[in-house]
């Protein structure tokens, strides 16, 4: 039996096996149900077992693949794994893993890209199917069964309700400090569902433990590993501009007075320029902020530890290396300032709409109108998935969408005659910003609005060529909307022909 004093419950600690034991228990085809959220708080030893199983059927030429659905992305030993071996034949609903992203493009692996806010309300309505195995991390087991999540609450709960057996890995790398952060709150699995009664991001309505039917519980496997953290990059010159361009933009708000000095909520994406825009709000005036976002990354981090920020609710962490362990040092300190929700709530619109967040999100690219492609490169290569940012910008006080203004070393703008995949209709666009200069789309009309992307946002290697293009889309075409048909993902097709958008 166990010695591990993370797992109390006397009846789990006999159900302690190898990773390789535990992996017997699924099966080919099975649909799997994991903890995970942007790389942190997913399951490490029994997905790699899981894919030697699979590689070592496949090598005897028998078929073995599974459905896999998370919160959001994962890791290498979880998606890189599976993906490696080609064992995932249905995936949801989102990932940044290189190789499964390779095996997504192959249509080795059909996926679902979809909003984070909904994959728990379209799993309850049964068009996913039946979950076989949910495989949990978890923090500790408590005596009487009840778990304390590790860095992702995500949709765990909703997998253990369901799953026909259960499968908990307990990661002695997580922080125990972690306990105390997490907020379960499920929401009803009839209609009409219950109010949320969440009105700030400091509330806490539910429990700080997850619940589990002990007798699906078929093995319990003790790990220590760290998360995916990634360092991020020294924020660069563009990120700095887009950053500050964003600076002005809430000042211009608050002095108004339409937002008050410590801003609303604010959502923040993934990625190194929202990481730079957290580091910029770090060194700002603005005092007292608040979030209300999916995932906690180094600059907000920093931010809670010098008191810029009061209270970070998100669903999950995305920190580097550096900050994870001092995380794990100090969680004492951050425990009374962090919330962690199911991502159903992290990202539920009734929420995000009655908060008025100021959501922040990156894009692959953004037309002239204002429409954004946030996840196909050139229209069909699918890069990581729409992730939380429809969910957050149809519902925001304001949306804004940030990209540096080239891409590939200058060869794309990523500013275009029309975007070649979109993910958010300019409706629910209403401020792009690279670090050429921000474009304050709200209450212009698509005319208005390709002045002011076209003036602000292109760089000056584009600008003059958008400048061309738009006008003769208003000579030859007197609609609502001007666009050249022929010429409107031309840009697209000559740098596919040509390696460059440059003519
Ligand atoms: N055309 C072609 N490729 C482009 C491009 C364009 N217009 N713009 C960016 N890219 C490529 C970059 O070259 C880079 O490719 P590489 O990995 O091969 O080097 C990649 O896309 C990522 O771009 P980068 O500039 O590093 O931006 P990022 O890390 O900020 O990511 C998104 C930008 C859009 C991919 C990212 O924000 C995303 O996945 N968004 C959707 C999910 C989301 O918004 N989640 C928010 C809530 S968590």
């Amino acid at each position: 039996m166990s010695q591990n004093n993370r797992i109390q419950h006397q009846g789990l600690k006999r159900k302690v096996c190898s990773a390789e034991e535990a992996a017997q228990f699924i099966h080919a085809g099975d649909l799997i149900g994991t903890s995970g959220f942007t790389g942190s708080g997913y399951p490490k030893a029994v997905p790699q077992a899981l894919a030697n199983r699979i590689k070592e059927a496949h090598a005897l030429g028998k078929e073995f693949k599974v459905k896999l659905i998370t919160g959001a992305s994962t890791g290498p030993e979880l998606d890189g794994a599976l993906a490696e071996v080609n064992g995932v034949s249905y995936r949801s609903a989102f990932n940044t893993d290189p190789i499964m992203r390779k095996r997504i493009n192959s249509g080795d692996t059909d996926y679902l890209d979809m909003h984070l806010g909904q994959v728990a309300p379209l799993y309850r309505t049964g068009v996913l199917g039946e979950m076989d195995v949910a495989i949990i991390e978890v923090v500790r087991i408590c005596e009487d069964g009840r778990l304390v999540a590790s860095s992702a609450l995500a949709n765990n709960q909703l997998w253990l309700n369901s799953a026909k057996k259960i499968i908990l890995e307990v990661n002695q790398w997580q922080s125990a400090g972690l306990e105390g952060m997490h907020d379960a709150w499920e929401v009803s699995t009839s209609f009409p569902h219950q109010i949320i009664p969440l009105s700030s991001p400091c509330d806490r309505i539910g429990q700080p433990y997850m619940t589990v039917d002990l007798n699906k519980v078929v093995a319990v496997v003790e790990t220590n590993a760290p998360d995916r953290n990634a360092p991020f990059s020294p924020s660069d010159e563009n990120a700095k501009l887009i950053a500050g361009h964003l600076m002005e933009f809430f000042r211009y708000e608050v002095k108004r007075g339409k937002v008050p000095p410590q801003l609303f909520p604010l959502q923040s994406g993934v990625g190194n320029v929202a990481n730079a825009v957290m580091e910029a709000l770090g060194e700002g005036d603005f005092d007292n902020l608040t979030a209300f976002t999916e995932v906690i990354q180094d600059g907000m981090l920093n931010m809670l530890e010098t008191g810029k920020m009061k209270v970070a609710s998100a669903t999950s962490f995305s920190l580097s290396p550096e900050k994870a362990e001092y995380f794990n040092d100090n969680t004492d300190f951050f425990r009374d300032k962090i919330i962690l929700r199911p991502s159903e709530i992290s990202n539920h619109v009734g929420v995000i709409r009655r908060l008025g967040c100021i959501s922040m999100n990156g894009a692959i690219e953004a037309d002239i109108f204002g429409n954004v492609n946030s996840t196909h490169i050139m229209g069909s290569r699918m890069m990581n998935g729409i992730g939380g940012s429809g969910d957050y910008a149809r519902n925001a006080y304001v949306s804004i969408f940030m990209t540096p203004s080239l891409a590939k070393g200058g060869k794309i703008s990523s500013i275009v005659p029309m975007v070649s995949h979109v993910d958010h209709i300019y409706q629910d666009v209403q401020v792009i910003v690279t670090e050429q200069g921000l474009a304050d789309l709200r209450g212009l009309s698509p005319r208005q609005r390709a002045k002011l992307v076209i003036e602000n946002c292109t760089h000056p290697t584009f600008r003059p060529l958008l400048r061309e293009y738009y006008q003769m889309a208003l000579k030859n075409n007197m609609a609502h909307t001007p666009i050249l048909l022929k010429e409107a993902l031309s840009w697209h097709e000559r740098y596919i022909d040509t390696g460059t958008m440059i003519p």
